[in-house]
C-alpha cells in the first residue's frame, strides 16, 4: 500500500501547526493522552532506557522521558516541520546529545534501526494507512514495550472521521484518518509476542500499554 508521508508533511503536519503544537505545550504541559504514554512508560520502572519515538511531532515524550526514564532517544517523523521544532527544543532543554532525529517514514528506514527499550507511537497508526506494516516494525525494535494512542473503536469515531475524509477528499487532500480496529491490532501485537498491560481512556483517545512476555 503507498505511504502518504510526503503529503502529510506538506500539506497536515507543517511548520504553523508544529509551532502551535509548542506553544501549548510549552504553556499548558504535555497533552492528555500524551500524559497517559508517560505515565504508562513510566509505570515500568526502567532507568536509562533507550527509545524510539514514531511519529513524535514536537517530541514531547522525549523531552519529559529524558528527565528521569531515559537517557536516549530516536525520534523518526516524516514531517520535516515537526522534526525541526522538536530539534531545537531538544537544544533549548539540553538533550541534544540524546537525541537522534531522523526524517523519515519510519517502515523505509526500521531495518536500519537498532532495537530500544520502549518504542511509542502517539496519535501515529491513525495517520497511517498500513497499520500493519507500521505496528509490526514497530514490535520488531521493542525489548521491553509498545505504548501507543490510538482513536476509540467505536461507532461514532468511525462516523466522524468519515465526514473529515470526505471533506479532505471535496478539498483534494490526500490526506486521511483511519480508526484501525483494536482487535486486529492487539492480535497482531500478540503474534510478535507483546501482551497488553493495560489500557486507558479518554472521550476520543485510548492508550494501550503492551509488554514483551517474559516467559
Ligand atoms: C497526529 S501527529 C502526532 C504527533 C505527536 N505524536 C503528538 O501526539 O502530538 C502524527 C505524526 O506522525 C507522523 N507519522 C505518521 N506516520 C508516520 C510514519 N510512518 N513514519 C514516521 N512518522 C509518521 C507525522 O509526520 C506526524 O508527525
Amino acid at each position: 500500500m503507498p505511504c502518504n508521508c510526503c503529503e502529510m508533511e506538506n500539506n497536515t503536519f507543517g511548520e504553523d501547526e508544529a509551532k502551535a503544537n509548542l506553544k501549548d505545550y510549552r504553556k499548558h504541559g504535555p497533552a492528555k493522552q500524551t500524559k497517559l504514554i508517560l505515565e504508562a512508560v513510566r509505570s515500568l520502572g526502567l532507568k536509562n532506557a533507550a527509545l524510539l519515538d514514531i511519529g513524535g511531532g514536537i517530541g514531547t515524550i522525549h523531552h519529559e522521558l529524558l528527565k528521569d526514564v531515559a537517557s536516549e532517544a530516536t525520534h523518526v517523523d516524516a514531517s520535516s516541520a515537526y522534526l525541526k521544532i522538536a530539534t531545537e527544543e531538544a537544544k533549548r532543554l539540553g538533550h541534544s546529545e540524546q537525541v537522534k532525529f531522523i526524517h523519515a517514514d519510519f517502515t523505509d528506514v526500521a531495518d536500519e534501526l537498532p532495537q530500544v527499550d520502549v518504542v511509542t507511537l502517539d496519535r501515529v497508526v491513525c495517520c497511517y494507512p498500513n497499520m500493519r506494516e507500521l505496528l509490526k516494525a514497530a514490535s520488531a525494535k521493542s525489548r521491553t514495550a509498545v505504548v501507543m494512542t490510538y482513536p476509540r473503536d467505536v461507532w461514532w469515531t468511525r462516523v466522524v472521521v468519515k465526514i473529515g475524509n470526505w471533506f479532505q477528499r471535496l478539498r483534494k487532500d490526500p490526506f486521511r484518518v483511519f480508526v484501525h480496529p483494536v482487535n486486529e491490532m492487539e492480535a497482531l501485537l500478540k503474534d510478535e509476542g507483546l501482551k497488553r498491560i493495560s489500557t486507558r481512556r479518554l472521550f476520543v483517545w485510548e492508550m494501550s500499554l503492551y509488554q514483551r512476555n517474559l516467559e
